[in-house]
């Protein structure tokens, strides 16, 4: 069988591995892919982006299922656009991606639900903004509506920081169309989770919990980025609190988007926040899987991915078991200088094949590539290319084993001017040691 990959990050390196591991699969084609889907096995990269090519290439070369990683083709209607071509496609139409593409309609849709999350109201008028603000405690937390590229939250501390969001994004539209309408949101306070269900717009199956960490340098200091490493599972979420999560907001979801009209297929990640208290409240949706934590929960992932996702299409998600490698994975990206304002390209990578080759052999790590390129000129050598650039993932039997071997392999990965953190799991280690045992 031969299938598409559509994305060409961590994440997306990270399914065509996992589907590739299917005695089932021949072939998956990674539109437009990276270095190292590249030189995967069954991998075979494709340099098309635009939908209506995908969709000329799923039919010409009998594509059983295309898989969609990132969330602009979805909230573009990729979906839409290979169902009515009559392809398989596994992913959400354009109106059910907007659970992701409209925080608003997100926003909406959880107050009809009753899903917890935090209160927030709507503007498109800059004066009755600022008005709203005046009378609004800090910090408060400003959201442009649309997709905008990890740019569109400001944490505001102080009153002039809220203002002057409001102004970028009403007055001078810095975000264009995705900032013609605005959230002013409630300050949340505690620890962030990513929880993700696989959904065939009836039946869920909860995927293993994670945790990433969004700013760019330890301890959570300064700017908010893609992801900089992710762990699973997340050890704030107790089983209580898990049950708690899928009766309270997963399938109030699931169940209201079937009922409005929308049912929802795909991978739906909710960005929670875990307060003192230990209750739930949905940060934001994403209408697909996280990067980094993709690359941390399919390490641990022992079922037949594309199993799974063919009883997603199929409308069968009641009928499979899902079982995970008890480990712990962890997740280190290596950025490229510059991230995430202007990542810097073009610098070659040193060590990569000296560890891929023990990667085969100890399949206890797998070094994820994201923002790589090869170059004919230089045959062998591999480059960077973009903001994150490698996500070192890596297994052990608790979160220290396996953060030591994730930074030693780090450590053997040389390019110029390479960004890491150095805390990545240390939230995690913190709560072993203080949390309280469910
Ligand atoms: P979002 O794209 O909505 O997830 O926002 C990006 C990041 O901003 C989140 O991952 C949180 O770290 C933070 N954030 C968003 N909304 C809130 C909130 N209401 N309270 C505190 N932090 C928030
Ligand atoms: N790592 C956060 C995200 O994928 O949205």
């Amino acid at each position: 069988m031969q299938l598409l990959v559509i994305g060409n990050g961590g994440r997306e390196h990270a399914i065509a591995w996992k589907l590739a591991q299917s005695p089932l699969v021949e072939t998956i084609f990674i539109a437009p892919g990276n270095a190292g889907t590249a030189l995967g096995a069954k991998l075979k990269n494709i340099s098309i982006t635009a939908i209506p090519d995908l969709v000329n290439f799923a039919r010409q070369e009998k594509i059983h299922l295309t898989v969609v990683g990132p969330e602009a083709p979805l909230t573009e209607g990729i979906v839409d656009a290979f169902q009515a071509a009559g392809l398989r496609i596994f992913g959400p139409t354009r109106h059910a991606a907007r659970l992701e593409g409209s925080k608003s309609f997100a926003k909406a849709f959880m107050l009809r639900h009753g899903i917890p999350t935090a209160a927030s109201e709507t503007f498109t008028d800059a004066t009755v903004a600022h008005h709203y603000i005046d009378g609004h405690a800090l910090p408060v937390v400003i959201k442009a509506d649309g997709l905008a590229a990890g740019k569109g939250v400001i944490i505001a501390q102080t009153p002039e920081e809220a203002h002057a969001a409001v102004d970028a994004m009403l007055v001078d539209h810095k975000l264009g169309a995705a900032g013609a309408h605005i959230l002013i949101e409630d300050y949340l306070e505690g620890e962030e989770v990513s929880f993700i269900v696989l959904s065939d717009g009836k039946n869920m199956l909860p995927l293993a919990t994670s945790q990433d960490h969004k700013r760019l340098l330890d301890n959570d200091a300064g700017p908010n980025t893609g992801g900089m490493g992710a762990y699973s599972p997340a050890p704030v979420i107790t089983s209580d609190l898990h049950d708690n999560i899928m009766q309270r907001i997963m399938l109030p979801v699931i169940r209201g988007m079937a009922q409005e009209g929308h049912p929802y297929i795909g991978f739906l990640y909710a960005g929670l926040m875990i307060s003192p208290q230990g209750d739930a409240h949905v940060l934001e949706f994403n209408c697909r899987l996280g990067d980094p934590e993709t690359q941390a929960i399919l390490l641990r992932l022992k079922s037949d991915l594309f199993t799974l996702l063919e009883h997603a299409v199929n409308g069968t998600l009641d009928q499979p078991q899902i079982e995970w490698d008890q480990r712990v994975a962890l997740c280190v990206v290596m950025a490229a200088q510059g991230y995430p304002a202007n990542p810097r390209k073009n610098d070659e990578i040193h060590g990569l094949a000296a560890i891929m080759a023990r990667q085969e052999e100890t399949g206890d790590f797998h070094v994820f590539h994201a923002g790589t390129t090869s170059n004919q000129q230089y045959p062998g050598k591999v480059f960077t290319s973009g903001g994150r650039v490698l996500g070192i993932t890596a297994l052990g039997e608790d979160l220290q084993q396996a953060r030591v071997q994730a930074y030693d392999i780090a450590a053997t990965i040389r390019f110029e001017g390479c960004q890491l953190r150095r805390d990545i799991g240390s939230k995690g280690l913190a709560q072993r040691i203080c949390g309280k045992p469910d």
